[in-house]
């Protein structure tokens, strides 16, 4: 087992994140060890995590990010256009005496809206988005992580000569997926069960997500880049979301500090901004808000030491709707 420490102060974080002696994990690596152990060809998931530039550092870094930032600038105004057009669908599914799962009838189909803007009219199978970001929880299954590693090899094949530029869609897709989706739904439960029974539009709403579904990410110490097998190395927690940072240091670390800051962050704002301006003007109050979770929260340093899974992810979100 590797040995992980927990950079839990924002002023640590924050100083592992920005410093050159410490890359993001190489999830690539992970997969050529399991496969050279299990005798396996996990050529296809390797290729895809070599271009998610969340795993990757130096050239190879910048080029995805660069290649990704251009195409996510890109698709901003059909964006902006899927957000207005789906916020507009909220006072209909907020209507009195309604009990409704936002999840699936509202932050889902939001996200796939946003992901079809950003995508240039490929379609991507939801089971091959949501299997890829399995790749990343160190307990997935052996036979799962075949499973998505066959659905890739498929999809390289379909076409070998724009294979790349699919996979960066994909890839962009893959990243932005869990962080959206749980955060609009955990920052969406905060905001209405502290303010139960109260009209939407006499709440005072945060300027930013209240809650992040990415409450940490890995980093390696430069030195441990050696022969040592990728689920040996020294491993660096850092805290990128928590209780105990101020609401500024909160802004400042949940989209990541330094070189690998997120690419998702004005998009993401821009959905939180236009979700809450559009319950502002709401007369309804929500009278109970019960989220469901396929993982628990973490709760202290040690629950955040134990997550095999980056992201937190919520299973549904019921709220009842009163006058
Ligand atoms: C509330 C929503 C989101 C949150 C909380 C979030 C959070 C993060 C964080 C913390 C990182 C840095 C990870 C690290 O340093 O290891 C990151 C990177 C990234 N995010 Fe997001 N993200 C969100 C939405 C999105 C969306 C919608 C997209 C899709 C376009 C996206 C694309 C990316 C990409 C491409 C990177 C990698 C940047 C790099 O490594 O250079 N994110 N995100």
């Amino acid at each position: 087992m590797p040995h992980v420490a927990l950079a839990a102060t924002f002023a640590e974080s924050r100083r592992i994140l920005k410093s050159a002696d410490y890359v993001p994990t190489a999830m690539a690596d992970r997969y050529r060890d399991i496969g050279e152990r299990l005798g396996e060809d996990f050529s296809p998931a390797i290729r895809l995590l070599e271009l998610l530039p969340v795993f990757v550092s130096g050239p190879r870094h910048a080029n995805t990010r660069r290649d990704m930032a251009l195409r996510i600038a890109a698709a901003r105004p059909q964006q902006l256009h899927a957000l207005q057009q789906h916020t507009d669908r909220l006072p209909a599914l907020l209507a009195p005496g309604q009990t409704i799962d936002l999840l699936a009838r509202f932050v889902r189909p939001l996200w796939q809206a946003l992901a079809d803007a950003a995508s240039g009219g490929l379609h991507l199978p939801a089971s091959l988005v949501s299997g890829c970001t399995d790749l990343f929880d160190s307990r997935s299954r052996l036979r799962a992580r075949l499973t998505v590693n066959e659905a890739l090899r498929e999809f390289i094949a379909a076409d070998p000569a724009t294979a790349d530029q699919r996979l960066l869609i994909l890839g962009q897709t893959v990243l932005g997926i869990r962080p959206f989706i749980g955060s609009l739904t955990l920052s969406l439960h905060a905001l209405f069960s502290a303010n139960l029974g109260k009209p939407l539009a006499r709440i005072a709403y945060p300027a930013r997500f209240p809650l992040s579904s990415l409450p940490t990410t890995d980093r390696w110490r430069t030195s441990e880049q050696t022969d040592t097998p990728a689920d040996e190395r020294e491993t660096v927690r850092c805290v990128l979301h928590s209780a105990r940072f101020s609401t500024a240091e909160n802004d400042e670390a949940m989209y990541g500090i330094g070189a690998h800051a997120c690419l998702g962050r004005p998009i993401s704002n821009d959905a939180w901004t236009m979700v809450t301006a559009r319950l502002a003007g709401l007369d309804v109050a929500v009278a109970s808000s019960t989220l469901a979770l396929h993982t628990p929260l973490p709760h202290d340093d040690d629950d955040l030491l134990k997550l095999s899974d980056p992201f937190i992810k919520p299973r549904s979100l019921k709220v009842r709707i009163e006058s």
